[in-house]
């Protein structure tokens, strides 16, 4: 844990104190001089084609490149413990980029085990972007599998309701497909999926990585060869991060284990003491072997379902003071919604979460104030 926590305050700052200063610069060239035709054309086609900046020709344009953003991919595929990063415009943006990029190889079967964000289930489910997906459950993997699969996709933690999947069976069940993870939920704090042979690492660096709610952004963690697809892929469809954005979830980094720790403590807490609660009828919380094993504790991401279905939840999140009722999670305060009405709205009916269930992002607030809030919230649904 103590080399987490400093590759997370040190990660992508190692070249600072050379520069003589202490915090990273923030570089907004949208363009950049370039030194002569020859090499800077080299450089466009280097760039273009998702290869790394060469020696000379500079850097040419920002959809290509930028110094901000290359620091906070390597802080995070430092931190996922992967060859490279390439981060995107959003969470969305980073897995269009990984379905493009296996549609164009000639790959667009998914298989996928839900649920997962409602988002990517959309995304899946109208095959938009040319894919198209067989739903499995865990154990159907290997069987869904054909010669144009070219990903199997899989969240643990999953959104909403927080199943875990043993991401080694699923890898072993995959074979030579890649096997892209979305790691939103459990950060690298808590789980490494390519130390269980995951291919891609997705997140929606807009929760935990920012850490403030203040910064939309997404990022895949991956080897060499699948960063160049996803930089081509990224240069071509301009799905880029800016480089505030870089700059603000570079910083978040530093923290993240700090926060993660802090609000995983807290939700810890209120998953047990709400399974004491009158109208709580069940709450979703990591639980089982995987913890420990796969993951280094259950995260701080906490749903739970109520007596009285929809109308009882819906109460219960307009209910509450001190939690937001909003979407997304992931940041210093807390936030609590309605999966079926909200962040899972586009699933298809048969598999959209239940209507009782409601789903919280613990922050850092005190725990007591939290139960307070949510005890008040809990009453009030049920009056
Ligand atoms: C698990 C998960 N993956 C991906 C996304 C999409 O990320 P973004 O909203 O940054 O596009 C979200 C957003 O809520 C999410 O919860």
């Amino acid at each position: 844990m103590s080399r987490l926590a400093t590759l997370a305050v040190h990660a992508g700052r190692e070249d600072l104190a050379g520069l003589g200063v202490h915090v990273p610069p923030i570089d907004l060239s949208t363009t950049n001089p370039v030194p002569s035709v020859a090499s800077g054309g080299a450089a466009y086609e280097a760039l273009a084609t998702g290869g790394l900046p060469p020696a000379e020709g500079g850097l040419v344009y920002q959809r290509l490149w930028n110094p901000t953003v290359a620091r906070f991919e390597d802080a995070l595929a430092s931190l996922e413990m992967a060859e490279q990063a390439v981060a995107f415009g959003s969470g969305m943006a980073a897995l269009t980029a990984c379905l493009i990029a296996t549609v164009g190889e000639g790959k667009p079967h998914v298989v996928a085990v839900r649920p997962i964000y409602g988002g990517s289930d959309h995304l899946l489910a109208t095959g938009l972007l040319g894919t198209e997906v067989t739903w499995v459950e865990p154990d159907g993997i290997a069987a869904a599998l054909r010669p144009d699969t070219g990903l199997v996709l899989v969240e643990t933690p999953a959104n909403p309701t927080l199943e875990l999947l043993d991401l080694n069976a699923v890898c072993e069940a995959a074979g030579d497909v890649p096997v892209i993870v979305d790691n939103t939920f459990a950060t690298p704090v808590l789980q490494w999926p390519i130390e269980h042979g995951a291919t891609l690492v997705l997140h929606s660096a807009t929760k935990y990585l920012g850490g403030h709610g203040d910064v939309i952004g997404g990022v895949v963690a991956t080897s060499a060869d699948w960063a160049a697809k996803l930089r081509r892929v990224r240069a071509v469809t301009g799905g880029l991060m800016h480089p505030l954005a870089a700059y603000l979830l570079h910083r978040g980094l530093q923290t993240l284990p700090v926060r993660v720790n802090a609000q995983q403590a807290t939700a810890v807490e209120l998953a047990g003491w709400l399974g004491e609660q009158q109208h709580v009828e069940r709450v979703y919380f990591p639980s089982g072997a995987l913890v420990g094993r796969q993951m280094a504790g259950p995260g701080a991401m906490v749903a739970f379902s109520v007596a009285g279905g929809y109308d009882s939840a819906a109460r219960l999140v307009e209910a509450v003071q001190l939690i937001t009722h909003a979407v997304s999670l992931g940041g210093v305060d807390s936030l609590i919604q309605h999966p079926a009405s909200l962040t899972h709205r586009p699933v298809e009916a048969h598999a959209k979460p239940d209507a009782a269930v409601v789903r919280m992002s613990v922050g850092l607030e005190h725990l007591e104030d939290l139960r307070d809030d949510l005890a008040y919230a809990i009453k009030e649904a049920h009056r």
